[in-house]
């Protein structure tokens, strides 16, 4: 793969998955802890703010924030997590094993995000729990006997996953997830990188609860994958910009749409893969302009390109031929129904593209034209949309003056006059 000079080099606030569980055990571990990288974008600073607000205090550190865990006030807890459904999912599993009376609100598109996912598994164990129709508001209340977990997961879902865990890591005994656990693996790796007596064989987690959570965290966060999507789908179309972006976190399960993208054609390159904190982290080279082709994408990847599918569309559209995505009705409870959101939006611009029950059909390279985008409060709808016209017009501006990709991006406009120009 040869690079021409107009290389464009990229560095990316961290990874919010990874944030947000980083932030959750530094109030797990009692302790003066370290995070560098930590995003700046809205979801970060929700949970933030939830964390602080129950006694966590932090200051600014070069390159960092340093965190003091060792005074927080955890009784009769109320708590907002704007829009993150990653907080509130996984704040649900940790205040719960702590047996503290909780009620956990959301704002916006995070009302209506499904929470029986976290609920029936935490009722299974005595955790009790009232919902406002399984969706939040809802209310932990204290439990008079609280066990270990033996479950199979049966939506393959990390957010599921990860709220198991952190109820499994305050309970005396072992718990035991098996089931779909073949998600993003961030905290069991963070786990693991802190010496937490967790294994992971055979298919299952097994986690002992209650041991020692006295610790200083130090915790580097590589750069968001799922941003880069946007930049290296944007690089993939454009005429003239091959990029690079440094330090990203390339975690086997957050990769998949680099694989799907490289199926249709695109060239893109990893190097200097390292072992940052126990995560994968690597240098992601990006060559511009090569031909692109529909293909079948198998609902067994979609876990792993889960976040990506609105930018693979892009891909698509702009792709020869059809592309299909096999069973992908999880994007229809994400912060729009995503199936429904990229079909008006393509739809809007002139392109042909249909949902057959949970599968996503498009039919690439039909002549495109300039829209207002339609994100439905839907961060990553807006960025794949803005995306797709900035390439028919490199001077398009949303005139809606939407700004719901703060939720994980602030610089995205920035970045993308970058890349598309
Ligand atoms: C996330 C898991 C995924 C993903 C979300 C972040 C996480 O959700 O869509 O943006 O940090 O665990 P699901 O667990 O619902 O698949």
């Amino acid at each position: 793969m040869k690079l021409n000079n107009n290389i464009i080099k990229f560095y990316l606030s961290g990874d919010k998955s990874i944030a947000i569980r980083a932030l959750i055990l530094c109030i797990y571990y009692k302790g003066i802890h370290k995070i560098y990288n930590l995003p700046n974008n809205d979801d970060v600073k929700s949970t933030l703010s939830v964390l602080n607000k129950i006694g966590l205090k932090f200051k600014l550190i070069k390159n960092g924030i340093q965190l003091n865990s060792t005074k927080l006030k955890l009784n009769n807890l109320e708590i907002d997590c704007n829009e993150s459904a990653t907080a509130a999912r996984l704040l649900m599993g940790y205040f719960s094993g702590l047996n503290i009376k909780t009620i956990i609100k959301g704002q916006k598109t995070l009302k209506n995000r499904p929470m029986e996912r976290i609920i029936n598994p935490l009722k299974s164990v005595g955790v009790n729990i009232k919902s406002n129709d399984q969706l939040l508001p809802l209310q932990i209340l204290g439990s008079d006997y609280l066990k270990p977990l033996d479950i199979k997961l049966e939506i393959a879902s990390a957010q599921i996953k990860s709220a198991l865990i952190l109820y499994a890591m305050s309970i005396n005994g072992e718990s035991k997830i098996g089931g779909l656990i073949d998600t993003r693996d961030h905290l069991e790796r963070m786990l693991l990188y802190n010496k937490y007596p967790i294994k992971i064989k055979n298919n299952e987690i097994r986690i002992l609860g209650n041991s020692n959570n006295i610790k200083n965290l130090n915790i580097k966060i590589p750069g968001d994958i799922s941003s880069a999507s946007f930049l290296i789908c944007a690089s993939i179309l454009s005429k003239n910009s091959n990029i690079q972006i440094m330090n990203v976190c390339i975690n086997k399960y957050r990769t998949g749409f680099i694989d799907v993208a490289c199926k249709m054609g695109a060239k893109i390159i990893i190097k200097n893969k390292r072992n940052i904190n126990g995560e994968s982290v690597g240098d992601i080279y990006v060559l511009n302009g090569e031909k692109l082709k529909g293909i079948n994408i198998d609902k067994n990847i979609v876990p792993n390109i889960i976040d990506e599918i609105p930018i693979i569309s892009i891909l698509a559209i702009n792709a020869d031929g059809k592309t299909t995505f096999n069973g992908i009705s999880e994007l229809r409870v994400k912060e729009s129904d995503r199936l429904k959101a990229i079909i008006s939006n393509i739809k809007l611009m002139n392109g042909d593209s249909a949902e057959l029950k949970d599968n996503l059909v498009i039919n690439g390279n039909k002549k495109l034209h300039n829209t207002t985008i339609s994100s439905f409060n839907d961060h990553r709808i807006f960025m794949s949309f803005y995306i797709a016209n900035k390439l028919i017009n490199k001077n398009y501006k949303d005139k809606t003056n939407d700004n719901c990709y703060q939720k994980t991006f602030p610089n995205f406009i920035d970045e993308m006059d970058k890349v598309i120009n």
